[in-house]
């Protein structure tokens, strides 16, 4: 859907050195800051001979100069705005433009709209201070699909063990897929599948097109041990560009909470167990592919409305 917002960098990746190309499925992009910190996207192909622009660079006036022949687009609008060696009273030919795209940030991630006129979404409140980025031989769906109906495969919480129970089936809830799904900590259970004892929760909070999720471990008291949001976006070939953000907990009772501070709490894993992946039944997935269908549908409905 054009009106997406992606999550396709986080912060500290998007910087006036650089340009950066991100892929949204089949549509490249180029990400770079001007001087003053403010974030800019454009379609990552130059229109005078499709050269990538972020094999360019950013100029001082925060402008991104394409690589090849040196023309020079502006960020906000995509008009070109130099052409090197031009005589002064030639004009510019108006065919020639980059693509610009929407672009919000908030709560430590660039997220970028296809849709240059889309409203810009509410920032995020806070930024989780871990971060990190991975690449993943699995498509936008199937890791989604793989999220939902078993979290091992996608990711790992330090010292958590994810069961195949659900304490909330899947459901909307304002226009996002939630489900809470019972926890253990692993060493301190019997390794049984049929414990009734789930001391944590995992609550995932997913959006329906983008499959940006957050994710909120919680104890039996409703402690927060961990929050982290995991953004998965279609890049080329099949792979998924996955950025996360996490923080602990700052009140973790019990022993086995405080351990999670000790080394890294959150794994998103960069390569998925295929034999296990293999014998995954849907479960969740299956739920939620019915209620995406329903979500974007009635959204397109009010868009015509
Ligand atoms: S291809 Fe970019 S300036 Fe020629």
């Amino acid at each position: 859907m054009a009106e997406a917002w992606w999550a396709i960098a986080r912060s500290e990746e998007v910087t006036a050195a650089k340009p950066i190309n991100v892929d949204i499925g089949e549509q490249p992009v180029v990400l770079w800051r001007d001087q003053q910190g403010v974030p800019y996207a454009l379609e990552d192909r130059c229109p005078h001979r499709r050269a990538p622009l972020s094999l360019g660079c950013v100029l001082g006036n925060g402008m991104i100069q394409c690589g090849y022949h040196g023309w020079t687009y502006d960020g906000e609008t995509g008009h070109l705005k130099d052409i090197p060696n031009l005589k002064s009273d030639a004009k510019f030919p108006s065919l020639y433009r980059a693509i610009p795209f929407a672009v919000a940030e908030g709560g430590g991630f660039v997220r970028v709209c296809l849709d240059a006129k889309a409203p810009t979404p509410e920032p995020a409140n806070q930024t989780l201070p871990l971060s990190g980025t991975v690449n993943v031989a699995l498509d936008h769906e199937h890791y989604i699909a793989a999220l939902f109906d078993d979290p091992a495969l996608v990711l790992a919480i330090r010292g958590v063990r994810f069961t195949p129970y659900l304490l909330a089936e899947l459901a909307e809830q304002e226009g996002r897929l939630v489900l809470e799904r019972s926890c253990q900590w692993a060493g301190l259970h019997w390794p049984s599948p049929f414990s009734s004892d789930f001391p944590i929760t995992l609550h995932i909070s997913t959006d329906p097109v983008t499959g940006e999720s957050d994710l909120l471990l919680r104890d039996d008291d409703f402690n927060s041990l961990m929050h982290a949001t995991v953004a998965p976006v279609p890049a080329a070939r099949g792979v998924t560009q996955v950025r996360w953000r996490a923080k602990l907990g700052d009140n973790r009772p019990g022993m086995a909470a405080k351990l999670m501070g000790f080394g890294a709490p959150l794994t998103v894993h960069s390569a998925i167990n295929g034999e296990a992946l293999r014998v995954l039944k849907p479960s969740a997935s299956i739920h939620a592919a019915t209620l995406r269908n329903e979500i974007i549908a009635r959204s397109a409905e009010t868009n015509a409305a």
